[in-house]
């Protein structure tokens, strides 16, 4: 059914020296430019022409409107083929690239002397990833490369803002990256005022309860400081045992050479769920990704999200996935790295396995406009594979309300890099993607919306269909014409739902800090997707799979409707959270009893 990678070698290497001809005579056309790298970065020198680039190639996926039509049936809960995910074989079957395209490209590869057995393929065929110097990348793309460097961190990347194909590739050729993508995927997460008053103890003693998002009573202290059993409280899910033995598994992602340090996770443990202690997680190194159990170098977003994902949702066992992000790359040592984008790597690994966890959270991203539209799209095309094979797939929405990569509101520049330089908006990727679950942030007690809380509206992606009644809803909330040519009405609007995200109790280096960010609210909220999951595998029922369609459904009856809070950035006071979905708390927070009867009545 699939295409298997072309292995006829000795047809590829007879047409490495007949094929020269036609690419050679052929016209360069740009395929892709950028009106100068986004904000921070600047070029720096021209790149070393031998430094090695990984250069990533997507073929079209003609057939993705079908995956695509797949996903909406098998998600919607009142569609007949509800919960019949498709198999690796499937998805791979609907993402292949048509074989001429497939030829094309190679013809054009070996032109250049690239050979099928120096190719690395996609388990559908839809990527091709080489490897290439500055100097033939250069010649392949008629561009020139640059090194360009951040302004704030130092990092430098080896990028261009243009390059092109020979006409006769353009509809063959969705995209060849890292070429103009500037992305830098943060962790979104903060941990400012533990670096202020480093080592005060964060575990509050105060006594009492209060009472809680779904009515019930809650420990007074989960109103400044958040445990698990603070968790399990408030979203109600104390009476709820998980399983370890029903086949349901929990995910969670790093980038960035975050590592989760095994001896804090168990402290954390100790400390906040004993029971857990002494458990451990499957390790899954994907690109080299590495697992540094130095206590130096654990990450505090590493370390937050397997404390709190897997100390929630424990005995379920869980995956951690850890992808190779950029290499420190030193100009002036012209030290030849790779410099790669690390969400397409995960992607062809995760679509590449037969059987994955039913639920993966992520806490990274950085702006959309970041990301060349073509890659974006490609990305969110992997996320809707994942979602018609049955993962639920969750990010986090971004820390900086309706603004740009800064944290700050005050010193927002929110400029669009579309050669207009004009103020915007500037929504996150992915979580702006239609196919992913995105999570806001919520704090205290009644819960109100973090003013960080990530949320808008894509400027690439147009609102999916099953966000349409309740995103209108809001819309017409708005005063007519409030921040008119700052967003895009029209576009996928996010965050989906939201959950607590200030004051996480995270062990890091042997001590209690607080941690905040949508990187605490959306492995919390995957957490209790994991447990409904859970509960559906325990009744011979299918995982839940892509969410949204169930939550805009019927789902959003189960939360908790936050209506109390914003999200200011690029000198706006941004949008409010309101009855029913916003663009700040989305659909609210979880009540797990109610989404538990509510999943088990789906068949
Ligand atoms: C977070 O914890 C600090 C003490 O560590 C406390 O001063 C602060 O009020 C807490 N924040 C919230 C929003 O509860
Ligand atoms: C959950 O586990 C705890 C500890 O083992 C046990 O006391 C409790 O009865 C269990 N609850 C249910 C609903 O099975
Ligand atoms: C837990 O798993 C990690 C990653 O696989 C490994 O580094 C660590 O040694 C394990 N720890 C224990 C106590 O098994
Ligand atoms: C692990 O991290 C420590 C601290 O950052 C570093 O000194 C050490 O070289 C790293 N080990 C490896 C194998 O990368
Ligand atoms: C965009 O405009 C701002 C002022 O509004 C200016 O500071 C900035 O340099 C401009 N950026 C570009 C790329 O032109
Ligand atoms: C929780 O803390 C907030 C902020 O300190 C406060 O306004 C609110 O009254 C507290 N909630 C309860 C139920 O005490
Ligand atoms: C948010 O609510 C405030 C107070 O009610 C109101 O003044 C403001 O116009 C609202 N903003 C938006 C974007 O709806």
């Amino acid at each position: 059914m699939r295409l298997i990678s072309l292995l006829g070698l000795p047809f590829v290497a007879a047409l490495a020296s007949a094929a020269a001809v036609p690419f050679k005579g052929c016209q360069h056309k740009v395929k892709e430019s950028i009106h100068g790298p986004p904000r921070g970065w600047s070029k720096h020198t021209s790149a070393p022409k031998h430094h090695m680039l990984e250069l990533k190639i997507a073929l079209p996926q003609p057939k993705f409107p079908e995956l695509e039509q797949h996903l909406w049936e098998v998600s919607d809960p009142s569609h007949s083929r509800y919960g019949a995910h498709l198999s690796k074989e499937e998805t791979d079957a609907l993402m292949a690239p048509h074989p001429e395209s497939l030829d094309i490209v190679n013809e054009w590869l070996a032109s250049y002397g690239l050979a099928e057995e120096s190719l690395l393929r996609s388990s559908a065929n839809d990527w091709v990833t080489i490897r290439v110097p500055v100097s033939l990348a250069e010649q392949m793309l008629d561009t020139t490369y640059s090194v360009y460097k951040h302004a704030e961190t130092g990092e430098s990347i080896v990028r261009t803002t243009s390059y092109s194909l020979p006409e006769i590739l353009h509809d063959h050729v969705d995209l060849i990256q890292p070429t103009t993508m500037f992305a830098r995927f943060k962790a979104f997460k903060s941990t400012l005022h533990w670096t202020n008053q480093a080592q005060a103890p964060v575990l509050s003693t105060s006594s009492g309860t209060i009472t809680g998002p779904a009515g019930n009573q809650v420990d007074a202290s989960c109103n400044s400081s958040i445990t698990i059993s603070c968790l399990k409280q408030l979203y109600n899910s104390v009476a709820y045992n998980t399983s370890a033995t029903n086949g349901n598994k929990m995910g969670l992602t790093a980038y960035l050479d975050q590592y989760a340090n095994n001896m804090d996770l168990q402290q954390f443990f100790q400390l906040e769920n004993p029971s857990a202690y002494g458990s451990n997680y499957t390790f899954v190194s994907v690109n080299g990704g590495l697992n540094n159990q130095s206590y130096a170098a654990a990450g505090v977003e590493a370390n937050l999200d397997t404390q709190f994902g897997f100390g929630l949702t424990w005995p379920t066992p869980g995956t951690f996935y850890s992808t190779a992000g950029e290499p420190p790359f030193d100009p002036d040592y012209f030290t030849p790295t790779d410099t790669n984008e690390p969400y397409s790597y995960w992607l062809d690994y995760v679509l590449s396995q037969p059987s994955l966890p039913q639920t993966i959270s992520t806490s990274y991203g950085d702006d959309e406009q970041t990301v060349p539209f073509t890659y974006a799209d490609r990305v969110c095309a992997g996320m809707a594979a994942l979602g018609a094979r049955g993962v639920s797939i969750l990010f986090s929405s971004g820390d900086s309300g309706v603004g740009d990569g800064d944290p700050n509101p005050a010193t927002q520049m929110c400029h669009s890099n579309d050669g207009l330089n004009v103020t915007k908006f500037l929504p996150a990727f992915p979580a702006s993607c239609p196919y992913v679950t995105a999570v806001g942030a919520t704090v205290n007690i009644p819960e109100t919306a973090v003013s960080f809380s990530g949320g808008g509206f894509s400027n690439y992606f147009v609102r999916p269909a099953y966000q349409e009644v309740a995103v209108l809803e809001y819309l017409t909330k708005l005063a007519p014409g409030t921040y008119e040519g700052l967003y895009a009405p029209e576009g996928r609007a996010y965050p989906d739902v939201s959950a607590q995200g200030v004051n996480f109790s995270v062990v890091y280096q042997g001590q209690t800090i607080p941690v905040d960010g949508t990187s605490c609210s959306s492995p919390t909220f995957a957490s209790f997707v994991s447990m409904l999951n859970d509960a559906r595998l325990t009744a011979f029922k299918s995982p839940l799979g892509f969410l949204n369609p169930f939550l805009y459904s019927a789902g959003y009856s189960a939360l908790n409707d936050i209506t109390m809070g914003h999200n200011p950035g690029c000198g706006t006071e941004g949008f409010n959270a309101t009855t029913g979905w916003d663009p700040v708390s989305g659909f609210g927070t979880p009540n797990f009893e109610k989404l538990l009867a509510l999943v088990l009545s789906l068949p």
